[in-house]
């Protein structure tokens, strides 16, 4: 049986923990819808939204289906027709937020949301910590899927440090 999910974010900008939790929904549910929304706890960001959909779109595989969505995540379930909305878990900090928001999404719609655990590599990358090193002319190359990277070193200019291994 084939399920439709929908992952909402803001994506600011979108990285490799957002890509795997995308790659599980995908194996585990069949059709993976993502959401690219505004997050009013989350002002100062570096990417308009239409470049985040775009850059979302060459990172994923070319069955997902990326839109921006203006409302609540609850709208975009409901409009896209989804069955659940999955969101990743790094921490335990995130499951406080994440199910908070989850049982608000149920109580004024119904829709359950479903939690993916992130890749223990990944469970330390954070878009805002990306955003912070790019503006700064550090190198995220090894977060991001390749269209961000290029995209942050067109507006920040390319990076001037490399990771532990090119330090030695
Ligand atoms: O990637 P983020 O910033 O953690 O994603 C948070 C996001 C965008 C999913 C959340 O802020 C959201 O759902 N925004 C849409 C507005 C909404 O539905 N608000 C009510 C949440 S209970």
């Amino acid at each position: 049986m084939s399920l439709t999910v929908l992952y909402p974010g803001s994506f600011d900008p979108f990285h490799l923990g957002h890509l795997d939790v995308v790659e599980q929904a995908r194996a585990l549910f069949g059709k993976v819808v993502v959401a690219a929304m505004h997050n009013p706890g989350k002002p100062g960001g570096v990417l308009p939204l239409e470049q985040r959909v775009e850059l979302v779109r060459r990172s994923v595989p070319s069955d997902v289906v990326v839109e921006a969505f203006p409302g609540l995540a609850v709208d975009a379930a409901a409009h896209f027709g989804v069955d659940f909305i999955v969101k990743g878990l790094r921490t335990a900090s995130d499951f406080d937020v994440e199910q908070q928001m989850a049982h608000t999404n149920y109580s004024v719609s119904g829709v359950r949301t479903v939690y993916l655990p992130c890749r223990s590599d990944h469970a330390f990358i954070s878009s805002r910590f990306i955003r912070e090193i790019a503006q700064y002319g550090g190198d995220v190359a090894h977060m991001v899927p390749e269209p961000v990277c290029a995209a942050l070193a067109g507006i920040f200019g390319k990076p001037h440090s490399s990771g532990p291994e090119g330090r030695r």
